[in-house]
């Protein structure tokens, strides 16, 4: 089974109308709301990124499956409130009428809530077979990932950025947090399940780092030539919204060198892994040549 179909169904089961542990019920409609923000055909790159990351350490299995789900919890969260008016005002997400439009705004809202704090469930549970100590250490990264200085901090500068240019240095920041550091974190959480040591862990964040920025770069590249029939979500918002992206400020050819460039700095850092690191780098290649 490849990684993504494991998710998969890991997500179906994780998102059933079944209450668990000291759960008295699970109300229908946010149920049916977070299911539809989840069970949607993402591309799960993020559990992918996760569960490689932790087989380099000879690791599969249970542990590496429950933290890649609750990390697509956090990530699918994180879209649909970044498509509520408040935020990026989107009715499509990869293919479907977003949450906010299938449901409505405050149920929205409500499943994001509660797919971010159901992600801490699912580390935290004893049936992630791992250690107190390393289930500490993943809740931690995660929470750092997604909040103040991580994904959340950087929608409020992706925000600001509408209003007040940032300069390039200031559009690299808000990239690595926004979408970088829970690309980060994949990497790195991949090393804490496998048990890795400081070094290891750091270079396999930074390698997350690098695949990071290549992903919003090629977020953001695709938003400018592509079409929403083959990008399941609108294109040409950031240009309309006036937000300042790299492609935008230099132009395809030079994205595509920044690209090319990004891939080779990743594949080095891979460099001590040898031949188990191959399906990461081919991720890191996918990433930056993707179409959609
Ligand atoms: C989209 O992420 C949001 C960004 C961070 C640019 P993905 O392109 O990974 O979205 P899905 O999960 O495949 O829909
Ligand atoms: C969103 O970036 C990143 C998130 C943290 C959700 P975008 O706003 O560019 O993502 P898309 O283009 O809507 O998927
Ligand atoms: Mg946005
Ligand atoms: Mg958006
Ligand atoms: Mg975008």
């Amino acid at each position: 089974m490849s990684h993504a179909e494991a998710v998969e169904r890991r997500l179906r089961f994780l998102l059933d109308g079944r209450p668990r542990d000291r759960e008295v019920t699970r109300p229908e409609r946010l149920m049916q709301a977070m299911r539809h923000g989840v069970l949607n055909g993402g591309k799960r790159l993020r559990p992918f990124l996760l569960m490689e990351s932790a087989a380099l350490f000879g690791i599969e299995g249970e542990a590496p499956l429950r933290v890649a789900a609750a990390l697509e919890c956090v990530h699918c969260y994180s879209l649909i409130h970044d498509d509520l008016p408040a935020m990026d005002d989107d009715d499509l997400r990869r293919g479907e009428p977003t949450v906010h439009k299938a449901f409505d705004e405050a149920t929205a809202i409500l499943a994001g809530d509660s797919l971010l704090t159901y992600a801490f469930d699912i580390v935290a549970s004893e049936e992630t077979e791992l250690p107190p100590a390393a289930r500490v250490a993943l809740v931690t990264a995660l929470a750092r990932a997604s909040g103040l200085g991580g994904m959340a901090g950087g929608q409020m500068l992706d925000l600001a950025a509408e209003r007040d240019a940032p300069d390039e240095a200031g559009i690299l920041m808000l990239q690595a947090m926004k979408t970088g550091a829970l690309i980060r974190f994949a990497c790195e959480a991949g090393a804490i399940v496998g048990g890795a040591d400081a070094d290891e862990r750091a270079r396999l964040a930074e390698f997350g780092s690098a695949v990071g920025l290549a992903f919003q770069l090629a977020d953001d590249l695709l938003d400018l030539t592509s079409d929403a029939a083959t990008m399941g979500k609108a294109t040409g918002k950031d240009a309309a919204a006036g937000k300042a992206t790299l492609p935008g400020l230099h132009g395809v050819d030079w994205t595509r060198r920044q690209l090319d460039g990004l891939v080779a700095q990743a594949e080095d850092l891979l460099e001590p892994f040898g031949e188990t690191a191959s399906m990461l780098r081919a991720a890191a290649r996918f990433v930056a040549e993707r179409k959609s």
